[in-house]
């Protein structure tokens, strides 16, 4: 059993008000984790949120001999000293997309790796070729079987190779980039991606003594030169960009006057763009972004979007745009262009009154706007989760959200900070 939250709708009232602080970006804070095996002493992270992902990251740090701490968001991590045991633990993997990361730092450190198939959520096929094929190039072979796969390199190293992903994959990029600072000679990344979130890595890669350049282009370049070093300096992680995009969508459809601090503007600009669109009044500071910031009410109207790489609109902010859409006047197209599997959590919305067609496994159709109405909801996966709590919140009525281990694997305490902006949501412990 797991904890359900209970929210009492606001009927679409325009009640939130007050400020939202958004945390440090899971998908940046897991792979600056997973990079720790790179460096030969300590490592100090700065705004780790504190989420179920994140320790299940630090669990996986563990079983291969780093002694963690955590507390009030700084992750302190020291790096295995003569770790033995190259395997991603299964029953951990299995939960967590991220996982993946750890096996360019392994196989670069160890030589050798052994791990399950990735889980994480189940938003589409999510191979792991591009991943393979990478290794293959870099001089490591791989074989596969029901338990999962083991890679090993040819020679004692990895070797530095032009690696074209097929896609733009950002835990590729990521993985590569880590690998590659231990590998010998020089590695080229070509049709990289772009993700604040890889810059980020880049950046402690870099005051680590890495040598990286190119990123934020589809070609990075990496010249391995073997372990890193803080030195004593410190890591801040970047602001989460997905959550900040979420809390400024819920603000949108029913905030009052709502700011949205401890956020990167430069990071959100597809969504600030599409939300000008739709006839919110944003207003841009350095670090915050303030909704309706003259009490006006606006009515929304509908804008199409479509998912893209970075800096593109993101896959991740795709369920919480819905939400937007469903009271939108006029008709939109979502055209899901990143995971097949990324639109089912709208038969849901549909059982709460919103008017959704589904076209395709990639597109649906959204006519609004139309009352949503409390229901019985089941969290399908971390952003589709946070989408609930938002189409849960703006609905008439009292709603139900179970499988809320989804929502904690990447929000920290949200019902806490949601409930300061004025949200009825309530935490019934399982
Ligand atoms: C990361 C994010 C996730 C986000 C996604 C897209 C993390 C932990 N997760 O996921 O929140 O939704 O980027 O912005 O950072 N692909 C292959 N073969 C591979 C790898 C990927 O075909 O070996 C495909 C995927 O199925 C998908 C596309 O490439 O269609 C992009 O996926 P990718 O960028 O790899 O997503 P993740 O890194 O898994």
């Amino acid at each position: 059993m797991q904890d359900t939250f209970v929210i009492e709708g606001l009927a679409g009232k325009r009640t939130l008000k007050g400020a939202i602080a958004v945390s440090g970006a899971k998908n940046a804070a897991l792979k600056l984790m997973a990079a720790s095996l790179v460096f030969r002493d300590r490592v100090v992270l700065k705004n780790v949120p504190d989420i179920e992902d994140v320790r299940r990251m630090a669990d996986l740090l563990a079983h291969l001999g780093a002694k963690i701490s955590f507390s009030r968001g700084t992750m302190e991590i020291m790096p295995p000293q003569n770790g033995n045991l190259p395997e991603i633990a299964p029953d951990i993997a299995k939960r967590m997309r991220a996982s993946v990361v750890l096996t360019g730092p392994i196989l670069a450190r160890y030589g050798k790796v052994s791990f399950p198939h990735p889980g994480g959520c189940v938003i589409g096929a999510r191979p792991i070729d591009i991943f393979i094929k990478g290794f293959d190039a870099m001089g490591a072979r791989s074989v596969s079987d029901a338990k999962g796969y083991r890679i090993v390199t040819r020679g004692a190293h990895l070797v530095g190779a032009e690696i074209f992903f097929r896609k733009q994959s950002v835990t590729a990029t990521e993985t590569f980039m880590i690998a590659a600072v231990l590998a010998k000679g020089t590695t080229v990344l070509k049709n990289a991606a772009m993700e604040p979130e890889i810059e980020d890595l880049a950046k402690f890669l870099i005051a680590g003594g890495a040598r990286v350049s190119g990123v934020g282009t589809p070609t990075v370049t990496i010249h391995g030169g073997g372990f890193l070093s803080m030195r004593g300096k410190t890591h801040t992680t970047t602001p989460d960009r997905i959550e900040a995009g979420s809390f400024l969508i819920l603000a949108a459809l029913a905030g009052q006057d709502v700011e949205v601090t401890r956020l990167n503007p430069a990071h959100l600009e597809s969504l600030t763009a599409a939300l000008t669109e739709a006839g919110v009044p944003l207003s841009v500071g350095k670090t915050s972004i303030r909704v309706h910031p003259k009490g006006k009410v606006p009515k929304l109207i509908s804008q199409s979007i479509q998912t893209h790489e970075y800096p593109g609109f993101p896959t991740d902010l795709q369920a919480p745009m819905t939400i937007l859409l469903t009271q939108a006047h006029g008709e939109a197209m979502v055209f899901e262009t990143i995971f097949e599997g990324r639109l089912n959590y709208t038969e849901s919305l549909k059982g709460m009154g919103a008017d959704i067609t589904m076209m395709d496994p990639h597109r649906i159709l959204v006519k609004g706007p139309e009352p949503l109405k409390g229901r019985n909801l089941e969290s399908p996966d971390l952003r589709a989760g946070l989408a609930f709590v938002i189409a849960a919140t703006i609905a008439k009525g009292r709603s139900v959200i179970h499988n809320v281990y989804n929502i904690d694997r990447g929000y920290e305490n949200i019902e806490g900070r949601l409930r300061k902006i004025g949200v009825k949501i309530e935490r019934i412990p399982a």
